[in-house]
């Protein structure tokens, strides 16, 4: 068999549009016709906005969204959107809320929308010195800060303090200058990341340092969406559930191991809801997980009491840097409709709903564990999913899964040989 070599320098490639680039990458790869047509289909993204909103765009990939059904938070009823590849993920969530929406449900509230940006100095010979030279000038970086920003400045937004830290690195001392800044209903990386560049000269000028990075941190630390909600114990199975579910988050409080899942459970939620109204999943995680690590040691986003009633009370508090205005937020016309199911006019009360939402899903999640164990109910899910990769179709997809379950088999060679014997009847 002969090989042809395959070049990845495609001239001009970003200039093609993106049939063409779709027809340069079906060439490269040699993809079968199935493929290129599935490539090629449209999906409710228009392929013309989409090369707008990245490069190299040859095709759109669709990821169900479902509605979580059964919140109440902060005493008003809402659905979540959620877009997930994962089963249980939704029914989850709904479960969950289901279980505390007589006791009233999600309370909720936010510790403010502020972002941090940073500005690296290096080469300073005086970095306590030159600390406190820029903590001075308060007054010219608010001013500075303010000045890329009017629009934001008049809704209310804008600079709102500055920090100086000095950091021992193993590339010697260096002078850290926070920028913090209300970015109101933007998530916020274009306004701070544009302040700090801006900022960077000036802070050159004054402390005779070298700025090198400019640029916001994820660690979103005064943007943190808090909730809580109690579970009556009658509710959830007893005393014996709601000690189970204890010991635990307990568990995971104590060992990173088992902290890194419980937080990914945490984060089907979040991330789901991130995905669904077009904010950055990667921000909201790279924040969610640097702030589990905040006492040096990886720990549960969650905490879990019970009440002096003898009910389940769970909270949870994260950085939840999400936005309503400007990227795909604004631009994705899906994301703008989930958006409104959402009924969220402001990025707080997103932020909120979005705290509700994983907070519900930890809650199923060690309910599941702690009680029947997660196979149960995800493999009653997971079995469609097995059914269609084994080919069945319309009704053939139900009652395959029902045989899955049935057999407490759910693998893609039973499936296959469950729809031979339907289709041979
Ligand atoms: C699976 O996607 C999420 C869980 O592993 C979360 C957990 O273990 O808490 C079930």
């Amino acid at each position: 068999m002969t090989k042809t070599t395959r070049v990845s320098r495609i001239s001009g490639f970003h200039k093609l549009t993106p049939a063409e680039r779709l027809e340069a990458v079906a060439a490269f790869a040699g993809l079968e016709d199935s493929h290129r047509q599935q490539l090629a289909a449209p999906g409710n993204l228009d392929a013309d906005l989409a090369d707008h909103m990245i490069e190299n765009m040859v095709t759109t990939i669709a990821i169900p969204v479902g509605v979580a059904a059964n919140l109440k938070i902060d005493g008003v009823d809402v659905l979540a959107p959620m877009a997930t590849e994962e089963s249980s993920v939704i029914a989850a969530v709904s479960n969950s809320a289901r279980q505390c929406y007589e006791a009233g449900g999600f309370t909720t509230s936010m510790s403010g929308m502020e972002m941090i940006a940073q500005i690296q100095l290096l080469d300073l010979p005086d970095p306590e010195r030159t600390r406190l030279t820029i903590l001075e000038r308060r007054e010219e970086i608010a001013e500075i800060c303010n000045d890329c920003d009017p629009m934001l400045v008049r809704l209310g937004g804008g600079f709102r303090s500055v920090e100086a830290r000095v950091l021992d690195t193993d590339g010697g001392r260096m002078v850290v200058t926070h920028l913090i800044v209300d970015t109101r209903d933007a998530m916020g990386a274009n306004a701070v990341n544009t302040m700090a560049e801006r900022l960077a000269p000036r802070l050159a000028e004054w402390t005779g340092g070298r700025p090198l990075l400019r640029i916001l941190s994820n660690l979103a630390d005064r943007r943190l969406a808090r909730a809580r909600a109690v579970w009556p114990v009658d509710a959830i199975g007893g005393a014996g559930v709601r000690d189970a579910m204890i010991a635990a988050f307990h568990f995971a409080d104590a060992d990173p191991y088992r902290a890194a899942t419980h937080n990914k459970g945490i984060m089907n939620g979040v991330s789901a809801v991130v995905l669904a109204t077009g904010n950055d999943t990667r921000a909201v995680e790279a924040g969610a997980h640097a702030y589990a690590a905040r006492d040096g040691r990886y720990r549960s986003l969650s905490r879990w009491e019970v009440t002096a009633e003898g009910h389940l009370s769970g909270m949870i508090e994260m950085p939840m840097a999400v936005g309503l205005v400007g990227g795909a937020t604004k631009l994705h016309p899906t994301a703008r409709a989930l958006i409104a199911v959402a009924g969220c006019d402001t990025a707080e009360g997103l932020a909120r709903l979005i705290a509700a939402v994983g907070l519900a899903q930890n809650f199923g999640a060690m309910k599941a564990l702690a009680t029947d164990g997660i196979q149960k109910g995800h493999m009653a899910l997971h079995a469609s999913n097995v059914a269609i990769d084994a080919g069945a179709v319309g009704d053939e997809i139900a009652m395959v899964a029902a045989r899955l379950v049935e057999a407490r088999s759910v693998n893609v060679n039973e499936a296959r040989s469950v729809l031979a014997e339907l289709r041979s009847r």
